[in-house]
C-alpha cells in the first residue's frame, strides 16, 4: 500500500502517497443501462450499490481486477453529478486513488500547496473515507482520494 507522505526535496514534491487506482468515476445518466453495459457485455461482477444521500448519487461499484469501475447516477439535476452531466454530458467524471490515511495525505497535499475540494476527509461508499482535490490540480482531472474501510459494508 501506499507509503506514508514525506516532502523529499525542496521543490515541493512528495514520496509517493497514491498507492493504487481504487476505482474510475463516471457519470451516468441511465444507470441500468449503465450497468448492463459493464456488467453483462463487459462481465463486471456488480459488488455493490448505493445510495450516498450527502453526495446526491446513486453509485454502483464493479470489480476489474483490483480496481473498480463506479458508476454515479445523480439523484437530482442539482446534485454536483446533475449538474456535470447537464454541463459535459456522460462521460469519465473522476480518478480516484487509494491511500492508507486520507487525512495524512491530504494535510501533506494541502501543505505542498495543492488546490483541494475538501478541506477534511468525509465519508464515501462502502465506509470509506474520501476526499477530492480540486481539478485544476490534476490537469483537469477530478481526483478523489480513498482510504477502503476495513471492514466494507
Ligand atoms: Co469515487
Amino acid at each position: 500500500m501506499a507509503a506514508k507522505a514525506i516532502r523529499t526535496d525542496a521543490e515541493g514534491t512528495l514520496a509517493p502517497v497514491f498507492g493504487s487506482i481504487d476505482h474510475i468515476g463516471v457519470a451516468v445518466a441511465d444507470l441500468e443501462a449503465a450497468i448492463a453495459v459493464h456488467r453483462d457485455t463487459y462481465g463486471m461482477p456488480l459488488v455493490h450499490r448505493e445510495t450516498i444521500a450527502d453526495q446526491g448519487v446513486e453509485a454502483v461499484l464493479l470489480d476489474v481486477g483490483d480496481s473498480h469501475v463506479e458508476l454515479l447516477a445523480p439523484l437530482g439535476d442539482d446534485t454536483p453529478v446533475g449538474r456535470f452531466l447537464a454541463k459535459r454530458g456522460p462521460g469519465l467524471h473522476h480518478v480516484a486513488y487509494r491511500v492508507d490515511d486520507v487525512a495524512a495525505v491530504l494535510g501533506e497535499l494541502r501543505a505542498a500547496g495543492v488546490r483541494l475540494i475538501d478541506e477534511e476527509p468525509r465519508a464515501g461508499i462502502r465506509n470509506s473515507q474520501v476526499a477530492f482535490l480540486h481539478p485544476s490540480a490534476s490537469g483537469g482531472v477530478l481526483t478523489e482520494l480513498v482510504q477502503i474501510a476495513a471492514v466494507h459494508a
